[in-house]
């Protein structure tokens, strides 16, 4: 049975990855810098590794026995006061580093879908010079480069409920949103399979305005969506650049250009985004889960 470490279990997309690679078969080691919200996974996983990416020491061990490295670490949401540079790349430069030591034989990494025509983007910049990296290492490797998750996409359901969807641009370009359940699927293929890159988006292809107006649908409301100009955007964003930390502006920055560039990926899953936004929406008091892992933590996600 071959054994495989999941860094970035506690966050979205590593919770279903550690359920599934357990339903596949693998024997799974999870790694967390968190013990509340590892526990809260603890069912799942096979063993429970306690330690911080940031800190080369407190890895000491982490890949013994281990077969195959899976990393979904990165700066989402997190405030810690780190930069994309001292977790999306060198938190992974760490774990690639113990796992050439420790003779892993593959390392599995969630990327960004685009990230080519991204690479001004602060949080891309990192993700890509770790890239880099894993592809001149010795390691067999896949880079898993999926379009939004079905968690960014709540987003559109909390703007909804308050009344109004802000878009950047004019609404019109393109994303094919995965749910982490869908996108853990290909990562369990992606443990064993020869392909060096997976670019991934999930069943359903929508315009930005498209997925605002059925947030809007779902929760019943009018819908009011107001455009902000693109070139109104990019101008406040540079200005944010100086006078936002990076916790700010990152985001800020990312999402700005995704949403006026179409981000599609092949087509892989079956859960649709309606069905998600209504549980979302009806079964936990109608408040989103990113609302929820925001109030309280550990969060459970919605199926
Ligand atoms: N969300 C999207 O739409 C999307 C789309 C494409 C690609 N991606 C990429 O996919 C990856 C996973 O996304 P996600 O939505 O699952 O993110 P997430 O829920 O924020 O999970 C990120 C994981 O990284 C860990 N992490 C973050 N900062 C850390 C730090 N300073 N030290 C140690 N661990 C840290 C988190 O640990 P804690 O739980 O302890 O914070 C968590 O386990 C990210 O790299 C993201 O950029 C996301």
């Amino acid at each position: 049975m071959k054994k495989i470490l999941v860094a970035g279990a506690s966050g979205y997309l590593g919770r279903y990855v550690v359920k599934t690679f357990k339903q596949r078969g693998f024997w799974v080691r999870a790694l967390g810098r968190n013990a509340a919200k590892l526990n809260s996974i603890g069912e799942y996983a096979d063993e429970l590794f306690i330690g911080e990416v940031t800190d080369p020491i407190s890895l000491d061990g982490l890949c013994d026995g281990i077969d195959v490295v899976f990393s979904s670490v990165g700066i989402t949401r997190q405030e810690d006061g780190l930069t994309y540079k001292d977790v999306d790349y060198q938190g992974n430069r760490n774990l690639l580093t113990i796992a050439e030591e420790s003779g892993v034989s593959k390392f599995v990494y969630v990327h960004v879908l685009n990230a080519e025509k991204l690479q001004h983007i602060a949080m891309i910049e990192a993700k890509q010079a770790f890239v880099d990296e894993l592809k001149q290492s010795a390691l067999d490797h896949t880079v898993i480069c999926p379009s939004g998750f079905f968690s960014d996409m709540e987003e559109f359901l909390s703007m909804a409920r308050s009344g109004r969807v802000y878009l950047f641009g004019d609404g019109s370009n393109r994303i094919n949103p995965i749910h982490g359940a869908d996108l853990a699927e290909v990562c369990a293929i992606a443990l064993e399979g020869p392909e060096p890159q997976l670019d991934v988006g999930g069943p359903e292809v929508f315009t930005y305005r498209e997925i605002a107006e059925l947030a809007f649908d779902v929760i019943g409301k009018p819908g009011k969506i107001t455009c902000l100009p693109k070139k109104l955007v990019a101008s406040a964003v540079r200005v944010l650049r100086w006078v936002t930390p990076i916790k700010t502006y990152g985001p800020v920055q990312f999402l700005t250009a995704v949403m006026t560039m179409d981000v599609v990926g092949e087509p892989h899953g079956a859960r649709r985004l309606a069905s998600h936004f209504r549980s979302c929406y009806e079964t936990v008091g109608h408040k989103t889960a990113n609302e929820l892992r925001h109030s309280s933590m550990p969060t459970k996600h919605h199926p």
